[in-house]
């Protein structure tokens, strides 16, 4: 049972196990493994509680200790004295030959006695961190070796994290997924994007459920567009096989959606995942097929300058590194309004930002000038984690003269709420708990694909040619993702 003491408590979840498959990989490093510290020492693990580490390569205790103190240092956390003892106290190493039947039923043996040691009772959450080439082989493994349990069965449960992109296609993805539920139910299967464990993605949601100041206008009546921006100061941070088979519209196109959702869909009746899966379906669904296509035959996309000169990359590769692209939503709330979105690597300062702008004043004092766009509501998202609102007020003084204002709202002011679970770790808590809310549904990830599909099909007609644009490094990315939108009379912000 889960343990929840009032509204604003933290959840804290079921004793369980966790075993993450490919344990020595780039995300496992980088983001599982110092969640899963982070955890055990905010204290919101469950009590009762045991990490198995699972990977091909050989790795003594050792080696394996010395590794994780290491990856723990490199994200910056203070990993010493009781709370490291108290974290490698739970972690355990088993060496993997994953198209063995051995391996699986010598872990299937190692999972009862991790069981007994730590007082779990069959409970556990299988993450695959792996090649999702990969994925099938390890769940009809797991599942041949009896470690998936019954989903009907509520004495015990077996839970199955996967990572995106799911596959590199629509019919790629199909398949991968055909081949999770060869293994696993639908309702075991957590498909992780983790924008959506990011605190403050989840306060755009927060903010209109519960200030009905700003969501009753956020409809075609007073808002004039939408612009979502992600951008990365860095480039590939050592994942180029990964960033060349896959290009950024790939890699970053699950995250926009996700937030062009959270911020337009209609609000659900409850956060119950049902009630929110419901509402996000009805979104996308609004988005038919000729909007995709119209979506993909204004996108943009571009490579920034020194991209070819990286290791590894190819002299003529056409991966991007940038895309834009504007999109409308057929559904009386947002009928008319373009969503403008942009994503890309090497463009200047990091940021992640959603943007409402609202429609300039037509009629009263302000008939006939033009004064900009007076009212934008902003969610920065990461870095910078904040709202804020642009209003005109008048400037101080004896005549009638009008200034621009901005009012912000930082998002954590206090010293504990520093300490809010980060992104991989409020995900796996939902996980463990056993809420499926944060994470996609099968639904979700086909519709990504639908939406990806017409782009990818328009720039393999054209691979590296013309329509593959070049943008400066440190730049907002290339002349057509600025004309893209000031082609309608407006500009990004
Ligand atoms: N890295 C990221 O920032 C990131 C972000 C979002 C999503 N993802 C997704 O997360 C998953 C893991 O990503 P990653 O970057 O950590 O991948 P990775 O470093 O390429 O691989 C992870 C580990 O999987 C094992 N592995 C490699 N090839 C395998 C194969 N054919 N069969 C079984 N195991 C294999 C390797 O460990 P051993 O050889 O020791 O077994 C490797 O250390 C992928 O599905 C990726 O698409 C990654």
């Amino acid at each position: 049972m889960t343990d929840t003491i009032g509204f604003c408590q933290e959840t804290r979840p079921d004793n369980c196990g966790f075993v993450l498959f490919g344990a020595t990989g780039d995300l496992a490093g980088k983001k599982i493994l110092p969640a899963l510290f982070g955890l055990c020492q905010k204290k919101l693990a469950p009590h009762n509680f045991y990490i198995l580490l699972i990977a091909r390569t050989a790795l003594t205790r050792p080696e394996l200790e010395s590794r994780l103190t290491g990856l723990l240092a490199r994200a910056g956390l203070s990993a010493e004295g009781d709370c490291l003892a108290d974290f490698l106290g739970r972690v355990e190493y088993l060496r993997a030959d994953y198209t063995s039947v051995d391996f699986y039923r010598g872990l299937a043996a190692r999972l009862d006695e991790l069981d007994a040691k730590h007082g779990v009772s069959k409970k556990r959450l299988f993450y695959l961190a792996i090649p999702p080439a990969a994925f099938g082989t390890v769940t009809d493994g797991i599942r041949d070796a009896g470690l998936l349990a019954d989903p009907g069965d509520c004495t015990c449960w077996s839970r199955l994290i996967i990572e995106k992109p799911y596959g590199a296609s629509l019919e790629r993805a199909c398949a991968v997924d055909a081949g999770l539920k060869q293994g696993a139910d639908e309702s075991q299967i957590y498909r992780i994007d983790h924008f959506t464990g990011k605190e403050t993605v989840q306060n755009v949601l927060a903010l209109r459920s519960a200030n009905s100041v700003f969501d009753e206008t956020w409809n075609s009546r007073c808002i004039d567009h939408v612009q979502i921006t992600v951008f990365e100061a860095l480039g590939l941070e050592g994942r180029t096989g990964f960033f060349e088979n896959l290009g950024l519209a790939r890699d970053m196109m699950s995250h926009l959606l996700q937030l062009a959702a959270i911020t337009a869909m209609d609000l659900p009746a409850s956060f119950r995942d049902t009630d929110f899966k419901a509402e996000k379906l009805r979104f996308f669904g609004s988005i038919p097929a000729r909007e995709r296509a119209a979506a993909a035959a204004c996108a943009v996309r571009a490579q920034y300058e020194g991209y070819r000169r990286e290791p590894g990359v190819a002299a003529g590769s056409a991966a991007e590194t940038f895309i834009a692209f504007r999109f409308f939503v057929d559904n009386d709330r947002w009928r008319g309004v373009p969503f403008y979105v942009r994503a890309g690597k090497k463009t200047g300062a990091k940021r992640t930002k959603i943007s409402l702008v609202y429609k300039k004043p037509e009629h009263g004092v302000f008939h006939g000038t033009d004064i900009g766009y007076p009212n934008v509501f902003t969610f920065n998202i990461h870095p910078e984690e904040d709202m804020t609102f642009s209003l005109i007020a008048k400037h101080p003084g004896p005549k009638l003269c009008f200034v621009p204002r901005t009012m912000r709202l930082g998002y954590r002011e206090h010293a504990e709420e520093a300490a809010a679970p980060t992104d991989y770790e409020r995900l796996l808590i939902e996980a463990m708990a056993g809420d499926q809310t944060l994470f996609l549904s099968v639904f979700e990830m086909q519709f990504m694909w639908e939406f990806l599909s017409p782009l990818l099909a328009a720039w393999q007609a054209d691979p590296g040619g013309g329509s593959l644009y070049t943008y400066p490094e440190g730049s907002d990315g290339p002349a057509q993702a600025a004309a893209l939108i000031e082609k309608d009379g407006r500009a990004w912000l």
